[in-house]
C-alpha cells in the first residue's frame, strides 16, 4: 500500500490546473448504456473510482477505452447484473441502476450499504424507481428491481438530510426512457447532476429545471451518441484552495468554475482570504493571518460537505475557535481524531466539530479513512512541523488526479513511498 510522506513548512507558489470532476464523470459514464451507440467523454480524470467504472461498464458489456482523458463507449448489449466485487469497492456504482432498468426492464445490484462517512441508504432511488413503475426487493444483500413498463410520474425525492445527488441521477436517467413526463421535486442541484442533465439532452432526452429544485423530463423512445466534455472538479479546486490558505501560499487555479464554489469563496473570503480572478484563473493570497469561520454544510449551493473536513484542517491552525457542523452526513469526522494526533484542538458535540486554532501542528504517523479526511491531513501536513506519514493513500487516489506531483510542482515536499 502506498503513503505519501509530506514535510511542513512550505509555502505552496504557482499554478495549478484542475481535473475534471470525478462526481460528474461516474454519474455520466453509467449514463452511456443508455444507448448502443457510440459515446465520448472528454476531460475524464484518471482516478481509481473511474477505472472501477469503466470496469463496470465493460463487465455489463460495453466496449470501453479511456486514453488521455477521453473515454469512448458502446454499449451494444447490457446485462442486468452488476458484479458484486466491483460494486462493494465503489459505493458510486449505485447509479447504474436507473441506466440498467431503463435499458434492461430489470436490474439485479448489491446493496452498497455503509461506509466510514456513515450510513448510505439507498431506499429514495427506490422510492423514485417504484413510483416509475420498478418495483424492487431484496434477497441476500442484492436488491431486484423489475417494471413491465416505466411510465412519468410526479416524484417527491427529498429525505430527512434534503435531496440526494446520485437518488435525483438514477430517477432522472430511468425517467428519460420513460412514457410520459415525469417531474421530480425537490431535485439535487448540484453542479454535478447539472453535467449529467446535459449529457443525456445531447443524448437527446428532453430534459427541463436541471440545477433547480424542480425537473421535467419527458420520456422518449431512443437515446443517441453523444460527446460530452466534463466539468472540472469544484471539489479538487477547493482543497486547492485550502492548501494555499494553510501554507500562506499564493496559489493561481487555472480550468475552473467559479460560480460552483460561491459559497467556498464566500466563507474563505470571510476568513481574510484574498480571492480574485485573474485572466486565466483565480488567484488564492493570504495576505495577513486568517480568522476563524463557522459554516454549515448543506445540499448545494450550501457549503459542500465534501470540503468539511479539509476545513477542519484549516480552522485547527487558524486563530479563534471555529464550530463546523455537519448536516449531510452527521457521521463524517474520522479525520478529527488524526488532526488531534497531529496536535489539533478538536471536539465533537453531536454532529458539531469545535475547533479551537493553534499555533502549529507536528507531524505524525496518520491513517486515512476515506477520501476527503485523506485530503484534509495530507493539508495538515504541509502545515505541520517535521514530517506527516498518510497511510492508506489509496482512498485519495479515488478523487484526486495525481495529488502528489501537483502538490509537488507548487513546492510542496511530498513524496509517494510505494
Ligand atoms: N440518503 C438517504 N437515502 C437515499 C439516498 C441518500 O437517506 O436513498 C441520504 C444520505 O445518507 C445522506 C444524504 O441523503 O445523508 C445525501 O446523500 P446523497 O444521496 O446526496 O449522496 P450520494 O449521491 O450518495 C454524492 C457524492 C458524495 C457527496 C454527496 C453529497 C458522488 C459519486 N458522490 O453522494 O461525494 O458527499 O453526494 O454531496 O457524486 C466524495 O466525493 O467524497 C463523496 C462522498
Amino acid at each position: 500500500m502506498d503513503k505519501l510522506i509530506v514535510k511542513g513548512g512550505v509555502r505552496l507558489k504557482g499554478r495549478v490546473n484542475i481535473s475534471g470532476s470525478k462526481n460528474s464523470a461516474l454519474p455520466i459514464l453509467a449514463a452511456t448504456l443508455l444507448t448502443p451507440e457510440t459515446c465520448v467523454i472528454r476531460n475524464v480524470p484518471d482516478l481509481s473510482d473511474i477505472r472501477f467504472m469503466l470496469e463496470i461498464l465493460s463487465r455489463l458489456g460495453a466496449k470501453v477505452t479511456f486514453e488521455d482523458g477521453v473515454v469512448t463507449t458502446r454499449a451494444e448489449k447490457v446485462d442486468s447484473e452488476t458484479p458484486y466485487d466491483l460494486v462493494r469497492k465503489m459505493r458510486a456504482s449505485i447509479c447504474v441502476l436507473g441506466p440498467i432498468i431503463a435499458r434492461c426492464g430489470r436490474a439485479k445490484i448489491s446493496e452498497p450499504g455503509g461506509c466510514v462517512i456513515g450510513d448510505r441508504p439507498i431506499d429514495i432511488h427506490l422510492k423514485g424507481l417504484a413510483a416509475l413503475g420498478a418495483e424492487s426487493r431484496m434477497e441476500g444483500g442484492d436488491v431486484y428491481v423489475t417494471s413491465k413498463e416505466l411510465v412519468g410520474k410526479e416524484i417527491f425525492l427529498g429525505g430527512k438530510f434534503g435531496s440526494t445527488v446520485l437518488g435525483t441521477d438514477n430517477v432522472m436517467m430511468a425517467a428519460t426512457r420513460a412514457r410520459g413526463l415525469t417531474i421530480i421535486e425537490s431535485a439535487a442541484c448540484e453542479p454535478e447532476v447539472r453535467d449529467l442533465a446535459e449529457f443525456l439532452r445531447k443524448m437527446g432526452a428532453k430534459i427541463v429545471g436541471q440545477g433547480t429544485r424542480r425537473m421535467e423530463i419527458e420520456g422518449v423512445d431512443h437515446l443517441h451518441g453523444a460527446e460530452h466534455s466534463i466539468i472540472p472538479d469544484r471539489i479538487e479546486a477547493g482543497t486547492f484552495m485550502v492548501g494555499a490558505l494553510i501554507t500562506q501560499g499564493d496559489v493561481v487555479l487555472t480550468g475552473i468554475e467559479p460560480e460552483h464554489l460561491v459559497n467556498l469563496i464566500d466563507r474563505l473570503k470571510s476568513c481574510g482570504a484574498h480571492i480574485n480572478p485573474e485572466a486565466s484563473g483565480l488567484r488564492i493570497t493570504t495576505p495577513h493571518e486568517l480568522s476563524s469561520v463557522d459554516f454549515v454544510t448543506e445540499t448545494y449551493p450550501g457549503f459542500p460537505t465534501d470540503m468539511q473536513a479539509q476545513m477542519c484542517a484549516l480552522m485547527s491552525v487558524t486563530p479563534g475557535i471555529s464550530a463546523i457542523t455537519e448536516k449531510i452526513f452527521p457521521h463524517r469526522f474520522m479525520h478529527l481524531s488524526e488532526l488531534r494526533r497531529m496536535g489539533a484542538s478538536v471536539e465533537l458535540e453531536g454532529a458539531t466539530a469545535i475547533i479551537h486554532g493553534v499555533e502549529h501542528l507536528s507531524g505524525a504517523p496518520v491513517m486515512a479513512s476515506d477520501l476527503r479526511a485523506s485530503a484534509a491531513l495530507v493539508l495538515a501536513g504541509l502545515v505541520a512541523q517535521g514530517t506527516t506519514e498518510v497511510n492508506r493513500v489509496y482512498h485519495i487516489d479515488r478523487g484526486y488526479e495525481h495529488i502528489d506531483q501537483k502538490l509537488s510542482a507548487l513546492g510542496a515536499q511530498i513524496e509517494r513511498i510505494r
